[in-house]
């Protein structure tokens, strides 16, 4: 009796173990079937909308020469670039804050500190705008550099700039001609008359009208071919050129061709998909990409392989800051046109490693890259409802959030923008996914980027 109700016992118990197994096998089959069949569905889609949008793996330039590289790497840290030699290209496009400054508005000559914590100096104001990441500006697409497009290159070989035409000659691309600028500006580098530098000598490049950008860049090579370790860097780069011969122009391609050197990145998720390894996307991110290129309509602004149609845009930004004009208003685009029609437009931001480069937007409104996505989907009423409370004080007091000034702005907002983009919570997500796919492995520290010191000698690391 007892022998029995064992054995059947067993009997049942290997019985369920037995269905146990079918059950498990016949739902890792259905599952196997599911996903092969899910998969390919997902690539499939996407490589149609890439297809339309003809999206292909974006080409990141040329390599630089190694003796430019390393000149522009001195020149872009070497806060003799700055009348008051405080500050340097890195002050606000830091390698520990991926090529940013963590700013929404960025703080230029006698503030004190790097990142987040930088303080302005006394009597100094804010830089209007937030200072942009400078990621694979060695890609032969980009045409122009800037919020509002002040450089642009044009069909006949030349840059449209601030200083007037510059032939392609003289300069080799839009990313080193950029470089021509900051130090003419007197809140960000140059400073303004009567200032004295940080050992106490008169600043005497502020004192040159601010028109005469000729006169700015013959004072810079004065500055920097007057110290020693400079000449050589100098001649090894250019090594066509006499001393004599080199011009301020010579020291921007340096530095962009730094720029493109050190901050060119071709490893993040979303490259290597479009470089044909179908795995290196999260299906998560999958979904996001088909809605970023599909549903969700980015592609009609972040279009092409830069993510930018490098247009410009009034996507209803709030205002912040203290402008550009007499107004205090910094309307965009319409600076550099005066068609009313551009007026609050600002160019469209390339979106590779953007997850690491908050805040975001043109003023740095929103530090959180959920908020600007969900921004985008309502623009008109984000704008109403903008709460500045994340924003540090000093900021707060410069925001315009009056009725007039949110009139102005959603006068002229895109039409893409008129009509909410109803997307779930779930989608946000997955476009949020996306977009962090577009960060590069190898962008997240850049530490190794930093030289040990300049050849002025002045402080690299503050
Ligand atoms: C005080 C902060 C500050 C300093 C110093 C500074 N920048 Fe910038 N940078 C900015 C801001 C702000 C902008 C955006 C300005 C605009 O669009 O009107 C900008 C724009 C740029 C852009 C344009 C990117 C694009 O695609 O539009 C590049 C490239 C750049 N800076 C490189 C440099 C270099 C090189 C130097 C040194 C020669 C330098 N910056 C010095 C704050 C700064
Ligand atoms: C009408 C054109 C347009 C469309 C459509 C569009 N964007 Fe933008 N986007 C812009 C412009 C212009 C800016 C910068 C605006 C400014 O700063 O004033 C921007 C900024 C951004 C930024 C911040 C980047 C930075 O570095 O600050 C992100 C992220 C972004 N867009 C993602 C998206 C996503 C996701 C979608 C789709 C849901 C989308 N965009 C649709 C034009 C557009």
């Amino acid at each position: 009796m007892m022998r029995q109700s064992i054995a059947s016992l067993t009997e049942k118990i290997s019985f369920r173990i037995g269905l146990l197994i079918v059950i498990a096998l016949v739902i890792l089959a259905v599952s196997v079937l599911w996903i092969s069949r899910s998969e390919p569905a997902a690539d499939d889609q996407l490589a149609d909308l890439l297809r339309q949008a003809g999206v292909v793996q974006l080409d990141f330039g040329p390599v630089q020469d190694p003796a430019q590289v390393a000149l522009g790497q001195s020149l872009f840290f070497d806060k003799e670039l700055s009348g008051n030699r405080d500050t340097s290209c890195a002050t606000c496009h830091h390698p520990l804050l991926w090529t940013g400054d963590g700013l929404a508005l960025s703080l230029g000559t006698g503030g004190d500190g790097l990142g987040p914590t930088r303080v302005k100096g006394d009597g100094r104001a804010f830089v209007p705008r937030n200072a942009p990441e400078v990621f694979n500006r060695g890609a032969p697409e980009w045409r122009t550099m800037f919020w509002d497009g002040r450089i642009i290159a044009q069909d006949d070989q030349t840059l449209l700039t601030p200083a007037g035409i510059m032939p392609l000659t003289q300069i080799n691309n839009v990313t080193a001609a950029q470089a021509m600028f900051p130090p003419t500006s007197a809140d960000e580098m140059r400073g303004h008359p009567g200032d004295i530098d940080v050992f106490g000598e008169p600043n005497e490049l502020a004192r040159i009208d601010g028109d005469d950008v000729e006169a700015i860049w013959a004072g810079l090579m004065t500055r920097l071919l007057a110290i020693p370790d400079y000449q050589p860097l100098f001649q090894a780069a250019f090594p066509d050129k006499s001393l004599d011969d080199l011009t301020f122009h010579d020291a921007a391609k340096a530095i962009g061709a730094f720029e493109i050197a050190a901050f060119t990145f071709t490893d993040s998720p979303w490259d290597q998909y479009l470089a044909g390894d179908m795995s290196a996307l999260s299906d998560e991110a999958k979904q996001g990409a088909i809605l970023f290129y599909g549903n969700a309509g980015c592609v009609r602004c972040h279009s092409g392989n830069l993510m930018t149609d490098q247009q410009y845009h009034n996507i209803g930004v709030p205002h912040i800051g203290p402008g550009k004009d007499e107004a205090g208003v910094d309307n965009g685009r319409f600076l550099e046109t005066e068609n009313p029609a551009d007026q609050f437009a600002f160019r469209t931001p390339p979106l590779r490693n953007v997850a690491l480069t908050g805040p975001w937007l043109h003023n740095g409104a929103y530090d959180s890259l959920e908020t600007v996505v969900r921004h985008h989907l309502d623009a008109a009423n984000s704008l109403l409802a903008y709460d500045m409370s994340h924003l540090a004080p000093e900021l707060q007091i410069t925001c315009r959030g009056d009725a007039a000034m949110q009139e102005a702005i959603l006068e002229t907002l895109d039409p893409l923008m008129l009509a909410p983009t109803p997307l779930t919570d779930a989608e946000v997500g997955q476009l949020l996914a996306f977009l962090h796919a577009l960060t590069a492995p190898s962008a997240t520290s850049l530490a190794h980027t930093l030289p040990d010191s300049v050849p002025s000698g002045l402080p690299v690391r503050d």
